[in-house]
């Protein structure tokens, strides 16, 4: 006998005005599997996804539930019924601890326990099994985004969920986090959980899917079993062709001269501390920043964008110290930077997408960049390319791709672009790659700070490895780094032998 769905989608359609973001889809989730949803930005996976969780309401078709209707009218309702979801963007209370975060999303927490008897370990058993190096006492605002999105997943697995929907889980994970994650999944679903797995990335269907959806412009096109399709055929289906990844950085120039400056850089945040950083990259120079997540590179960051003080040192652009500047300041600073999180940290989603695009004009006198809006649009793909559009109706990886637009669109001195290619699909990260290393081509220097050591080893001249708040090493890209060499001196590991 077959077994039968626990979920089921049938010709489900989903609607915003004009614009058709599911057609039609037919799909079934079974108890005990992992489904991988794929497909480009904009495909309608999340949409797809936000049905089932009762965000909105399908236009058309209806989804069963252990073979009845859906009742599911919204968020609470369809955790109760045993469906969780973590989203693309996150839901903690930054000020809050992890504890005090599972506390509140907690069902069985009355709202009359005392903070001393609310349910400790119960509420913490997941968190163990799932990420034991987080501390539940430590500030969410402390944590990386990978911890926190680990936090998250930890709330959905605390309801007793039948169904666990992961919109893009992987794209904030370190490749270890992301194994783990794997792991797990496929624990929770031997468990008899439905997994929902939306991603980009191949290696989470190789590693976890048993069934595979691809989406195409709202369209599900293609439902296969593990192993039933190549890799390169579900590339071909996701992106309507086999996009090969080609990559090369710009020429260096014959006299490269010094732009961006870190000179003995000390900063000090909740439980980082960056020592004596000093690094500098050349006009036409793409230096990466390689590091595992949470060794200083999103503080580095943050001190560079002038957000966060300095103790002491300087950052200096083309001969002027750019810390204790104030916001105007820094936002008319030539200095293309795309933040770790851009939903949260780079745009204002309430805005059209126009007005994001002109935000750092504003620091200049305000001027109207509306006639280059257009253009700018196409050039990054950012689908639709509708100006007057609202920022927050973008999915997650054409929002990306608008912070991309802004930063990387017009000429700057110097780039600072931190995980830049997040959640794009193929043919985005290409597009993206290429307009960074334009920007070199044009004489920026360029700051990479990167998880993926491939793209690295591909793409940047130089790469410095941040740990523990410090650079460790600078190499040369000179063909003879590999990603071992650079994950030792990531971790620390054979320092001795490698470091000449
Ligand atoms: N609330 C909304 N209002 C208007 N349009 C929306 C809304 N939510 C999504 N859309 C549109 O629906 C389409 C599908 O979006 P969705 O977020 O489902 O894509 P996705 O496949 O998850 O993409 P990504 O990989 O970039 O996250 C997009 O064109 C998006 O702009
Ligand atoms: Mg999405």
């Amino acid at each position: 006998m077959m077994p039968k769905a626990i979920a089921c989608f049938e010709n489900v359609s989903r609607r915003f005005g004009d614009l058709v973001a599911v057609n039609d889809a037919n799909l079934e989730l079974f108890q005990g599997d992992v489904t991988a949803i794929l497909g480009e930005n904009g495909a309608g996976k999340s949409t797809l996804m936000k049905l089932l969780y009762g965000v909105y309401p399908p236009s058309n078709g209806r989804i069963l539930i252990d073979g009845e209707p859906s009742a599911i009218t919204g968020p609470a309702d369809a955790m109760s019924n045993g469906v969780g979801m973590v989203f693309q963007n996150f839901s903690l209370f930054p000020a809050l601890t992890v504890r005090e975060n599972l506390l509140l999303a907690w069902p069985k927490t009355p709202f009359w326990a005392s903070e001393r008897n609310k349910g400790t370990s119960e509420v913490l058993a997941n968190l163990t099994r799932l990420a034991p190096h987080i501390n539940p006492h430590s500030k969410v605002a402390n944590l990386s985004v990978g911890e926190q999105q680990l936090v998250e997943l930890c709330k959905v697995l605390n309801i007793s969920a039948r169904i666990v929907i992961l919109d893009e889980p992987t794209s904030v994970l370190t490749p270890a986090e992301a194994r783990h994650l794997h792991g797990f999944i496929r624990q929770i679903a031997g468990e008899g959980v439905s997994v929902v797995f939306i991603t980009h990335k191949l290696v989470d269907v190789e590693a976890c899917a048993d069934k595979i959806a691809i989406m195409r412009q709202g369209k599900i096109v293609d439902v296969s079993i593990r192993g039933q399709r190549s890799m390169s055929e579900i590339v071909t289906l996701m992106m309507g062709s086999d996009v090969k990844r080609t990559m090369s950085p710009p020429a260096l120039p014959k006299k490269p001269v010094e732009r961006l400056f870190l000179n003995k850089i000390c900063a000090d945040a909740p439980g980082m501390s960056l020592k004596n950083i000093s690094l500098s990259v050349a006009s036409g120079e793409v230096v990466g920043l390689a590091g595992v997540a949470g060794n200083g590179q999103a503080l580095l960051a943050e001190v560079i964008a002038g957000i966060h003080p300095v103790t002491s040192g300087d950052v200096v652009l083309d001969g002027q110290n750019l810390v204790r500047r104030n916001q105007m300041e820094t936002l008319a600073t030539p200095l293309g930077y795309i933040p770790e999180q851009p939903r949260e940290n780079a745009v204002v989603e309430s805005m059209t997408l126009a007005q994001n695009l002109s935000l750092r004009t504003l620091a200049s006198g305000g001027i109207d960049v509306n006639s280059d809006v257009q253009a700018l649009l196409t050039r990054f793909h950012v689908n639709p390319p509708e100006k007057d559009r609202q920022a927050s109706t973008l999915s997650g990886g054409n929002l990306q791709k608008l912070v991309s637009a802004r930063e990387f669109g017009s000429p700057r001195a110097a780039i600072l672009a931190c995980y830049p290619t997040m959640g794009l699909d193929l043919s985005a990260i290409q597009t993206i790659y290429l307009e960074m290393f334009a920007q070199a081509e044009a004489g920026a220097a360029v700051l990479w700070i990167s998880e993926d050591l491939d793209d690295l080893i591909a793409g940047a001249h130089r790469i410095a490895i941040i740990r523990e708040g410090q650079v460790v090493a600078v190499k040369i890209n000179d063909g003879s780094l590999t990603r071992d060499k650079l994950g030792a001196l990531m971790t620390g590991m054979n320092l001795d032998e490698l470091v000449a």
